[in-house]
């Protein structure tokens, strides 16, 4: 099957003013404290470089490349592919998604940053599938709450492409 794009569902203006608000929200939260903003390859590149942008904190940067395991699992299990560099041992630990779908890399991930020592984990995500949850997570930043929909673009892909998008779209079936 084949997939070429549908319509916008959310343009690049709307991404931007939300992000500023994600970047205010953050700021705000941890006012006096230097978090450690960690990028979960590769989906959230374009997310998560445009929100320590809007971060007015000394945020310290660095990325993990992840994958949790499939149906069998309700949460423990995650492949850590190229970890980070950050002992997070008593620091603040911001995790930035592009989405929340099951919810199974986030839980598993937190889990992960607690056992390492983290002195607090919260989660970033710009979008967020609410019906597919299959484990229990609440985002503590979300920028959009979307339907049950497949979409792509601004990091998010299909087959690894599209993610070069500035806009977020829905795809349909190329007939
Ligand atoms: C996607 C996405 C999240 C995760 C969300 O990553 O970037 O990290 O899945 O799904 P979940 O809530 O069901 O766990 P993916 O493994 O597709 O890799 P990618 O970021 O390289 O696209």
């Amino acid at each position: 099957m084949n997939y070429v794009l549908d319509k916008i569902l959310i343009k690049e203006a709307d991404i931007r003013r939300r992000v500023d608000e994600l970047g205010a929200q953050v700021s705000a939260d941890y006012c006096g404290k230097q978090p450690v903003a960690v990028c979960i390859l590769r989906g959230a590149i374009p997310f998560y470089a445009d929100l320590i942008r809007r971060i007015s904190l000394p945020v310290t940067v660095d990325t993990i490349t992840v994958s949790s395991y499939g149906s069998g699992t309700t949460s423990g299990a995650l492949k850590v592919i190229t970890d980070m560099r950050t002992d997070v041992k008593g620091k603040d630990v911001l995790v930035v998604d592009d989405i929340i779908d099951s919810g199974r890399t986030s839980v598993a991930l937190i889990n992960m940053l607690k056992e390492r020592g983290a002195a607090s984990v919260k989660t970033c995500a710009l979008l967020d599938k609410p019906s597919r949850r299959v484990v229990e997570i609440k985002g503590d930043y979300v920028g959009f709450s979307i339907p049950d929909e497949f979409v792509v673009g601004y990091g998010l892909d299909w087959d690894e492409k599209f993610r070069n998008l500035p806009h977020i779209y829905t795809l349909k079936e190329d007939k």
